[in-house]
């Protein structure tokens, strides 16, 4: 498959591995680029959460590999000498998500790596446009983890229109609920250049995501995810305002989701509780962070038969595409044999 992100970064499939913060390792960035992706490993909250991997260990895990690395912006913004320790590792690209990009891509620019900036809304895009980002990831709102309002299927057509005419050799890539072949095709159709996909990778055999957390997702639906700012109250993580969290419901999510002002004037005790579920991985209380396209995930399996099943079945759509006979549908290749959600 050719786009213009093949091309960019001499791969041979336009699908990127999100930049998971505490999912993303170098073993899963490796494994996504081994099989003709691009993996970036999750710098996350750049070590201001407590509990994510030591990144220089995870970056060294990819060496010999394609790959970049993602930072949570407004939480680099803290420690800002921790982009120099990621980019001495020599990434391709660095991913830069929630927060403005501007202030980092002289520094990203000047040692070779290009910015990728991953956007919620038009605002984002033109900032992104200033910061001089190579590409720009429309984040849908069905996305795992942070994001904002906006939904994929218009956000990302809308971006790429507004690329066309701003700013046409930005390359775009699409991001929120795609997780096989017919998201991977979409988004093309759509106009995107790839895709990133998270929650998909999140359930593979190399993420370093708990096994009870997948666990779980397997017998989840789309239905049973919910987006909120509870979480981050709770945990005391200071979010910018404009992004929720969206997570599996379990427990926790059914008592406070929904009561986002209680939940930060109750945030010692919440948290005491948090904190608590989070060292014994109590996921009635702790989150799984999982998009709504965990409905579409019944396995787990290793990253590269995830990057050849999309594909497969993606060439195989845009092929029949072609043709305009679309047929009877056929069942979806990931799917279980026997029962739907509802009997799951
Ligand atoms: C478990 C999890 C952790 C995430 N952590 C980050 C992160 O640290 N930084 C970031 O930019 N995006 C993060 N995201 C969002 C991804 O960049 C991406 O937008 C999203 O996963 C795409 O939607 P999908 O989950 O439906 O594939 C995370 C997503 C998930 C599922």
């Amino acid at each position: 498959m050719r786009t213009r992100l093949t091309e960019e970064f001499g791969i041979h499939y336009p699908i990127v591995c999100a930049p998971m913060a505490l999912v993303t390792g170098g073993r899963l960035a490796a494994a996504v680029s081994s099989a003709g992706g691009l993996g970036l490993v999750g710098g996350g909250y750049a070590g201001t959460l407590g509990g994510e991997p030591e990144l220089g260990q995870e970056l060294a895990h990819v060496q010999g590999h394609k790959f970049g690395v993602g930072f949570i912006t407004w939480a680099l913004a803290r420690v800002p000498h921790l982009l120099d320790e990621a980019l001495s590792y020599s990434p391709l690209c660095v991913f830069l998500s929630f927060g403005d990009p501007r202030p980092f891509a002289e520094r990203i620019r000047r040692n070779g790596a290009k910015l990728i900036c991953q956007v919620q809304s038009l605002r984002h895009v033109d900032q992104a446009l200033e910061a001089g980002a190579t590409i720009i990831v429309a984040q849908g709102s069905e996305a795992g983890g942070h994001g904002a309002k906006r939904s994929t299927l218009p956000f990302v057509p809308e971006v790429a229109d507004y690329l066309a005419r701003c700013s046409p050799t930005t390359l775009l890539l699409a991001a929120g609920g795609i997780a096989d072949g017919r998201g991977l095709a979409a988004a093309l159709m759509l106009g995107a250049d790839g895709v990133v996909v998270g929650t998909r990778f999140w359930a593979s055999a190399e993420a370093l995501t708990p096994p009870a957390a997948t666990d779980r997702a397997v017998h989840a639906t789309g239905d049973d995810t919910v987006r909120t700012k509870a979480l981050d109250a709770v945990r005391g993580v200071p979010w910018p305002d404009e992004f929720s969290f969206r997570v599996l419901s379990n427990k926790f999510t059914e008592q406070w989701a929904h009561r986002e002002t209680e939940a930060a004037a109750a945030f010692g005790s919440l948290a005491t509780i948090y904190a608590e579920a989070r060292a014994r991985q109590d996921f009635d209380v702790m989150a799984i962070v999982a998009g709504e396209c965990v409905g579409l995930i019944h396995d787990r399996p290793s990253a590269g038969s995830i990057v050849e099943a999309m594909v497969t079945q993606a060439k195989a759509l845009l092929a029949r595409g072609a043709t305009l006979d679309f047929g009877p549908r056929t069942a979806n290749p990931g799917l279980p044999q026997t029962g739907g959600s509802a009997s799951r």
